[in-house]
């Protein structure tokens, strides 16, 4: 991939996504998973750094000296990567070495259809995160601006409108989340939300932790707590995407830990904006039980 140059999305299986990662698909929808992998699956922009922050201070027992060992894209690696030039992408399904994933931990973006077979064959628990439409656009907006994989966001109500359409890299956030909450009835996936790890983030670390069978002292889960928060993981090198070169993502532009708040979308909506999203929002998830806070 050339540096710094945007590049227009590819469709693959009709969801929009990064041409490096499409034109190795066939390593992709080849991958093997492992029984004992766990796989963090997300619609972009929904908090998948800081759960993988967290489900890694989990396998290290709360010790942050071990969690600042490398960056969490190499802790926590990303399974359908392929871009040449950036990252090892050690154990990724671009990967040519046949390395497997250290630590037996990676995440996902895609939607359930495109996820490669093996990991429903192997039955791995699955952590699924997810956020408020109205926030991640918000997100999303800015990420599409500081990373350099991106096409050009465009405005603010230009990329609004991509958004609601799935016209985005991962396609459509309201097919994404609709198709994980129903996977969840037959699979091992531990469902949650970003504004419940908001509101209360020690529960939510314990549900984690109750999922992934570990029983942690409060001490240590404390520590979790606090290393996780998002003022420490902003200030962390190792956590905050600022050991990624700034050709591929410039944080002067925004930076990836940005403000790691629930409601944001109220300073970028218009009323006019709110209200036609909200009509989009109903008809896309009529007869879905899936219910999410737009704010806390
Ligand atoms: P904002 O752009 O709204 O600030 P992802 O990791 O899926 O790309 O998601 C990035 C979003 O999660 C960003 O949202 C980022 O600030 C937020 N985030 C990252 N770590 C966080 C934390 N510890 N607490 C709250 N939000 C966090």
């Amino acid at each position: 991939m050339e540096h710094s140059s945007r590049q227009e999305l590819e469709v693959i299986h009709e969801i929009p996504l990064y041409r490096p990662f499409v034109e190795k698909w066939a390593q992709v929808e080849s991958f093997q998973a492992r029984p004992d992998d766990l796989l963090i699956s997300t619609y972009p922009k929904s908090g998948t750094t800081w759960i993988s922050e967290i489900v890694d201070m989990i396998y290290n027992n709360g010790d942050e000296e071990k969690c600042k060992r490398d960056a969490i894209f190499n802790r926590v690696p990303f399974m359908e990567m392929s871009c040449p030039g950036l990252l090892s992408g050690k154990g990724c399904a671009g990967d040519q070495t046949n390395a497997r994933v250290p630590f037996h931990r990676m995440k996902t973006h895609l939607p359930v259809q495109l996820l490669p077979v093996s990991f429903w064959e192997q039955d791995c628990k699955m952590i699924y995160l997810a956020r408020n439409a109205k926030d991640v656009a918000v997100s999303y907006y800015h990420f599409y601006q500081m990373a350099k994989m991106h096409p050009d966001p465009g405005t603010w109500d230009e990329f609004l409108g991509k958004f609601m359409a799935g016209k985005v890299a991962y396609g459509s956030w309201y097919d994404h989340v609709k198709g994980w909450w129903e996977k969840k009835k037959a699979y091992r996936i531990l469902y949650m939300f970003y504004e419940d790890m908001k509101k209360d983030p020690k529960r939510e670390i314990e549900k984690v932790l109750q999922f992934l069978g570990k029983d942690l002292k409060e001490e240590v889960v404390n520590k979790i707590l606090h290393h996780t928060s998002f003022q420490e993981m902003k200030k962390n090198p190792t956590a905050n995407y600022e050991m990624m070169p700034t050709w591929a993502m410039d944080h002067s532009v925004s930076p990836f830990m940005r403000k790691g708040m629930s409601g944001d979308w109220k300073n970028y909506f218009t009323v006019a904006q709110n209200e036609i999203f909200d009509a989009h929002y109903k008809e896309q998830m009529k007869g879905s039980t899936f219910k999410c806070q737009m704010e806390i």
